[in-house]
């Protein structure tokens, strides 16, 4: 087994790609336009009371800055149904992420996706730094679930199937 371990980050981070993760899409409006990133490094359970969770954003981020003036943001944990779309979700033009994907705006400004596995509204709590990448430690306002759908779980897609688990 320790033949297998490699110190390459390059390797690192490919192998971590086939690690299974859920995607959310992070949201709000934005000078009157609705602004979307998807990450799937949201981690949930970072802590209870108060409710905060994480996302991992890329100090490359263009959208990031834009996302992290709003009021309040939204995370929708997308559901299995929305495997099609993640790869839109991150398209380079902003404005063809939402394009045929409905999505709600909350009274705070964020923006819900529909169909989705469930959804957080979010203030940002604080950000650190971490390596090439801000933590950005969010508080859950509010919080709902649709139980009848699951949520989409994302690993390595260029080569692995996507699939999807309750
Ligand atoms: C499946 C998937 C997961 C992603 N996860 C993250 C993430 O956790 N953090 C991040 O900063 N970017 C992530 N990205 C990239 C962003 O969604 C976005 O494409 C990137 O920030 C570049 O666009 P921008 O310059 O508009 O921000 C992910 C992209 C895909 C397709």
């Amino acid at each position: 087994m320790h033949d297998t371990f490699t110190d390459d980050p390059l390797d690192i981070r490919e192998a971590v790609a086939e690690v299974p993760s859920v995607v959310a899409a992070i949201a709000a409006r934005v000078a009157g336009v609705p602004v979307v990133m998807v990450a799937t490094s949201f981690t949930v359970g970072v802590s209870y009371d108060p409710p905060l969770v994480t996302i991992a954003v890329q100090h490359t981020s263009t959208t990031w800055p834009d996302l992290a003036g709003a009021s309040t943001l939204g995370i929708s944990v997308l559901a299995e149904d929305h495997a099609q779309h993640t790869r839109q979700l991150a398209s380079r033009d902003r404005t063809q992420r939402l394009v045929g994907i409905g999505s709600v705006d909350t009274h705070g400004g964020a923006v819900l996706l529909e169909g989705a596995h469930s959804w957080l509204e979010c203030t940002v709590e604080a950000v650190h730094r971490a390596g090439d990448h801000d933590i950005v430690v969010l508080r859950v306002l509010r919080f709902a679930r649709d139980p009848s759908r699951s949520a989409l779980v994302w690993h390595r897609p260029a080569r692995r199937r996507q699939v999807a688990a309750g």
